[in-house]
């Protein structure tokens, strides 16, 4: 039997109905990966992220804006290192656990961003590109504007 190497699956997620992969090979049918939902609660939209797909990713293919300003010209292109992607988990455990080092590039971005540009700062800010979607979350993207 075909065991999953995923360690989150049960090894039957992405069987539809075979026993083994060379029996899903054989069949030509296209593997579907399963989804989650990833909820972006400021803009009040729900989308569909592949399990283990980084979140930047998901969200940068539905469209959803998650830098401000220049940084939407000047980020690393999702290689962890510029910090812009930050993002802030409102709800959910779904997401891979953070790094030390994401952990500080996040709240250090997040903390620069408040002091210099405005905004709110984020209870728990993740960097998209290097959190993973393994089960349905809620976040807020981090543009967001000052209220009274
Ligand atoms: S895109 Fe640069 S840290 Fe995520």
């Amino acid at each position: 039997m075909f065991v999953c190497a995923w360690e989150h699956c049960d090894g039957r997620v992405a069987m539809k109905g075979r026993s083994t992969l060379p029996e899903m090979l054989e069949s030509g049918e296209p593997i579907l990966m399963p989804t989650v939902k990833v909820k972006i609660e400021n803009l009040n939209k729900t989308i569909d992220a592949q399990v283990g797909e980084d979140l930047r990713n998901a969200l940068i293919d539905n469209k959803i804006q998650i830098y401000e300003g220049l940084a939407s010209l000047l980020n690393c292109q999702g290689k962890g290192l510029c910090g812009t992607c930050v993002v802030d988990i409102v709800e959910g455990q779904g997401l891979s656990d953070p790094c030390a080092y994401e952990l500080f590039r996040a709240r250090t971005y997040d903390k620069l961003r408040t002091r210099f540009m405005g905004g709110q700062k984020s209870e728990h800010p993740r960097l998209a590109c290097m959190a993973r979607c393994y089960q349905d979350t809620v976040i807020r993207t981090v543009p967001q504007p000052i209220t009274d």
